[in-house]
């Protein structure tokens, strides 16, 4: 059975029928400080939906038991499922073949898992490892520490004022030292749609691989792996209206076949001796231990439930709530937008004048609305703009324009706080 939205959510026309949606979510009903709950913290975490929650119940009440390992009914039935949430996963993203995708505990993980798997064997001494400014923390790290090791260098896409990368400058990273491009689909601090087709395009027309991190994008926009031609892909569940401890990794067989497995353990090997050990066949071969089961089948749940909306019906409402919010919140003296790149997803970043936004989001949270501020895990994008942290609301296709209107009388009202 597949997670349904549970009840009708579209309007006429094809649009999704906002109330209707909302009330899938039993956590938009909350009060807080005494208001209704505004979550506009989606970039961070987003809410699970009924159907989701009941997937996850219903697998510790009737499914659990560990995986692959047996032959008695609910091992049998625990494995068939995980195996199913497999497919689901090749599917949402339009991988070639189910062996492609790797479950990971995360976007961190999964990243972790190109960087040392793949990395590790692959960069050597003055190679070369081409990131952007844009980068997530977990897309800088992992690289720094084979960079360490390795003795290779890092070499970073600059952004302009709007916080576009800078492809032209990009291109002229490439050295025949280039190993591979790190790269996010979707910036989580400011929200600019890279283009990443075309940088793949050219990474590859040199023989170097691209590994994308969408975990921003995965949520928002419609992803074809192999229309992308990505040699990896990254994406976390919990941002994804699934839960925490589970991720993807999907990377093209051929890559995959050739990496280091990142942790050895059970499941993952053919044979052991003390002598010697023969990995598995991938997926397996980077999955050892026992995977994060109920999770990985939740996941499934939640891409049918995204999918039962439509990618692109998600996409189109939540540019409109993007641009509605851009419009209201550019209407406000002492408010500055960081961020204003043509293509943008899901996130509106800013800055008001005087108050510091830790302070926002303080006295937002009074208002009931949640937002997150600090640096967003991406300190080089924050070095770019000047500033110590922005305050950045991030929305799902859950929320409303009326909820970007307590938004933006909750920022007057810091504005009057302060003013
Ligand atoms: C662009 C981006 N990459 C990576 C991550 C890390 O994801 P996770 O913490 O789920 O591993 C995040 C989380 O905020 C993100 O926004």
């Amino acid at each position: 059975m597949t997670a349904r939205p549970a009840s009708a959510p579209f309007l006429q026309g094809g649009a999704l029928d906002l109330e209707a949606v909302r009330r899938d979510f039993p956590v938009l009903k909350l009060q807080v400080n005494g208001k209704p709950l505004v979550f506009l913290d989606n970039a961070a975490s987003s809410q699970m939906p009924q159907p989701v929650i009941d997937r996850w119940v219903r697998y510790q009440t009737q499914e659990h038991a560990n995986i692959h390992r047996a032959v008695h009914y609910l091992s049998e039935k625990a494995t068939a499922e995980y195996e199913l949430a497999r497919r689901k996963v090749q599917a949402f993203i339009n991988a070639r073949e189910e062996r492609e995708v790797i479950f990971t505990s995360g976007t961190t993980e999964s990243i972790n898992l190109v960087a040392h798997g793949y990395g590790r064997k692959f960069i050597g001494a003055g190679d070369e490892i081409i990131l952007t400014t844009l980068e997530h923390h977990s897309n800088i790290v992992p690289w720094q520490m084979v960079a360490e090791e390795k003795g290779a260098k890092l070499r970073v896409v600059p952004i302009d004022d709007r916080g576009e990368l800078r492809v032209d400058e990009y291109r002229k990273l490439f050295s025949d030292r280039t190993r591979i491009v790190g790269v996010t689909h979707v910036s989580n601090a400011l929200g600019t749609i890279n283009p990443v087709k075309e940088m793949i395009a050219f990474a590859h027309e040199r023989g170097v691989p691209v590994l994308v991190d969408g975990a921003q994008a995965a949520p928002h926009l419609k992803v074809d792996v192999q229309d992308l031609d990505a040699d990896f892909y990254a994406f976390s569940g919990h941002k994804l209206c699934g839960p925490t401890g589970i991720g993807v990794l999907y990377g093209k067989a051929a890559l995959l076949e050739k990496m280091q497995p990142f942790k050895g353990g059970g499941d993952m090997i053919l044979s052991v001796t003390f002598e010697k050990t023969t990995y598995n066949v991938i997926p397996q071969k980077f999955e050892a231990g026992t995977p994060p089961i109920a999770a990985a089948i939740t996941l499934g749940a939640a891409i049918d439930y995204l999918t039962a909306l439509g990618m692109d019906r998600i996409a189109a409402a939540e540019h409109d709530l993007l641009d509605y919010a851009t419009s209201e919140v550019n209407r406000m003296p002492g408010v500055r937008i960081i961020g204003t790149a043509e293509k943008k997803a899901a996130v509106l970043s800013f800055a008001i004048q005087g108050v510091h936004p830790h302070d926002v989001g303080t006295l937002l949270n009074e208002e009931g609305v949640a937002i997150r501020t600090g640096h967003h895990c991406a300190q080089p994008v924050m070095q770019r703009f000047k500033v110590p942290a922005t305050s950045r609301a991030s929305f799902a296709f859950y929320n409303t324009p009326a909820e970007v209107d307590a938004l933006v009388a909750a920022i007057r009202k810091v504005q009057k706080i302060f003013g």
